[in-house]
C-alpha cells in the first residue's frame, strides 16, 4: 500500500512514466503479462530437474520436444526472450528496401524490423481499429492489402501475431490464417505466436467446425500453415524468461544459429539456463489445458465486462490476456498528441496504485523519419499476469476505474520533455499540461 501523496511524489520522480516506478510502489501491477505469471508446482519441480550441461543437456531435449509437439518445425533455436529471436531473424532476412507485413507489429517487433532499415507494415482488418466493433476475429489480416503489398514490394517474410497484442489481444481465425498462407505463395509465413494458446481457445469457441477439436490439435493446424515462428516463452508458455525461433528452412536456420552464438549462446541453450527450459517444457503442457484456458479467458472477460457495464469504453470483444481501455473515447478532451492513454495510465496509478501500460501514440507515434503522428488508437492495456491475482484484486481495479471515470473530465494531457530515438515509451519523461 502507498498513500496518494506518496504516489504523487513517485510520479514526479519517475517523469510520469510508469516504467520508472519501482514495483514495490505498485499495488496491482497490470503493466504486462510477460514473465509475470505464477509457476505451477510441476514447473517448480522442472526447475529442480534442470540439467546445466553446456552442450546437449537433458533439459534442452525436453524443451525441444515440448516445442515440437505443438509446433513441429524442424529447427528450434532457443533464445533468452522473444525479441532476441526477432533480432536474429530480421538480421538475417531484413534490410533496406524490404517490407515486412504483419497484422500488427508489437513494439519490439517493429523496432527490430526498422533497426535493419526495413519497413514494418501493419495490415489489420478495418474492424481492428473500431473499439466497439464485436467482430469475433479482430486480429485478422487484410488479405487484399496483403496481396497488393506482395505484388508491389520486396517481402522476405510475412508475419501474423497471435493474438494481436497491439490491437486489443484479439484472435486470428484459422480461415484468415489459411487465406494469408494462400496469398503468400512462396513467401515464407512466420507466426509471432506469444499467445498461441489463447488464440486457439478463441478459435475453438468462435470458429465453426472447431468446437469439438482439442486445443493442441488446433495449435498444430496453425503451425502447419506457417514456415516458422518467433516466440516469447514469457507469455502463454508460463515461463518467467525464455523464447525461441523455429523454422523449416535449413539454410536460414544455419545462418540464424551463427548469429545466436554471437550474442545468445550455444544452440542447445541459447539464452536460457537448463532449469528454465524445463519450466517452459512443463508450461507448454499446462498452457493448452482447456480448464486453465477457460479460467484464463473468462477471468479477463470478467474485468472487461465490469468496465463496460460501468460505461467505460473498452475494446470489444474483450481480449485474451488483457483488457484494453479506449482512452481516446474515455478522455475525448485530450487530443492524441497530448497522449490520452498516458494520462489515463497515470491517473489509475495516482488514484489506486494500479499500473497499466499505454499502447497508443506514446508507443507508436514517433515514425522512423522523426515525424510524430497519432497512433490508430490510444489504448491503456490492463494486462493480467497468469495465475497471479485473485478476484478481489480485480474487484479493486474495477472500483478504481469507476472512481477515475467519475473525474474523467478533469484529466489533462501531457507533453514529452525527454525521449530516446527508438522505443521511447520505456524511458520518456513527461510533464502534465
Ligand atoms: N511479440 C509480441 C506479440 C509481444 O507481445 C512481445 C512482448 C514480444 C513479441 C517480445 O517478447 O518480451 O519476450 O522479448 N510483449 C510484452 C508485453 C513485453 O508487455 O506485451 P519478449
Amino acid at each position: 500500500m502507498t498513500t496518494r501523496e506518496e504516489r504523487e511524489e513517485e510520479l514526479v520522480r519517475s517523469g510520469h512514466n510508469l516504467f520508472n516506478v519501482p514495483g514495490p510502489r505498485v499495488l496491482v501491477d497490470l503493466l504486462t503479462d510477460s514473465g509475470t505469471g505464477a509457476m505451477s508446482s510441476e514447473q517448480w519441480a522442472g526447475l529442480q530437474r534442470g540439467d546445466e550441461t553446456y552442450a546437449g543437456s537433458a533439459s534442452w531435449f525436453r524443451f525441444r520436444d515440448a516445442v515440437q509437439d505443438l509446433f513441429p518445425f524442424e529447427h528450434v533455436i532457443p533464445t533468452h526472450q522473444g525479441r532476441a529471436a526477432e533480432k536474429i531473424l530480421f538480421s538475417a532476412v531484413g534490410g533496406p528496401g524490404k517490407t515486412i507485413p504483419n497484422n500488427t507489429h508489437f513494439d519490439t517487433t517493429r523496432a527490430n524490423v526498422e533497426f535493419t532499415g526495413a519497413d514494418a507494415l501493419d495490415l489489420p482488418i478495418a474492424e481492428a481499429h473500431l473499439p466497439a466493433s464485436r467482430h469475433p476475429f479482430k486480429g485478422n489480416m487484410d488479405i487484399e492489402g496483403l496481396r497488393g503489398v506482395l505484388a508491389q514490394r520486396e517481402v522476405p517474410v510475412v508475419f501474423m501475431t497471435l493474438t494481436n497484442n497491439s490491437g486489443g489481444g484479439q484472435p486470428v481465425s484459422m480461415e484468415n490464417l489459411r487465406a494469408v498462407r494462400e496469398a503468400c505463395g512462396d513467401v515464407p509465413l512466420f507466426l509471432d505466436a506469444c499467445r498461441f494458446a489463447e488464440n486457439a481457445w478463441f478459435v475453438k469457441l468462435r470458429e465453426e467446425g472447431y468446437e469439438d477439436r482439442g486445443v493442441p490439435e488446433i495449435v498444430r493446424e496453425m503451425a502447419s500453415l506457417a514456415d516458422g515462428m518467433t516466440m516469447s516463452a514469457k507469455k502463454d508458455p508460463l515461463g518467467n524468461i525464455g523464447g525461441w525461433l523455429a523454422l523449416n528452412d535449413a539454410e536460414l536456420a544455419e545462418q540464424c544459429r551463427n548469429l545466436l552464438i554471437l550474442t545468445e549462446g550455444f544452440p542447445t541453450y541459447g539464452g536460457m539456463a537448463g532449469r528454465d527450459m524445463d519450466a517452459i517444457a512443463q508450461g507448454l503442457r499446462e498452457a493448452v489445458d482447456e480448464d486453465y484456458l477457460r479460467y484464463r479467458v473468462r477471468s479477463t472477460e470478467y474485468l472487461g465486462e465490469a468496465l463496460h457495464r460501468a460505461g467505460i469504453p473498452v475494446v470489444l470483444p474483450v481480449g485474451g490476456h488483457a483488457v484494453y481501455i479506449d482512452a481516446r473515447g474515455f478522455l475525448p478532451q485530450i487530443p492524441p498528441l497530448e497522449y490520452p492513454g498516458q494520462a489515463l495510465a497515470v491517473a489509475l496509478y495516482r488514484e489506486g496504485g494500479i499500473r497499466g501500460c499505454e499502447i497508443g501514440t506514446v508507443m507508436f507515434g514517433r515514425r522512423p523519419d522523426g515525424s510524430e503522428q497519432p497512433a490508430p488508437m490510444d489504448l491503456v492495456r490492463l494486462a493480467i499476469p497468469r495465475r497471479t491475482y485473485t478476484q478481489s484484486h480485480v474487484d479493486y481495479v474495477i472500483e478504481v476505474c469507476e472512481h477515475v471515470a467519475g473525474h474523467a473530465s478533469e484529466l489533462r494531457g501531457l507533453r514529452i520533455v525527454e525521449e530516446s530515438p527508438a522505443l521511447r515509451h520505456f524511458t520518456a519523461r513527461f510533464e502534465p499540461l
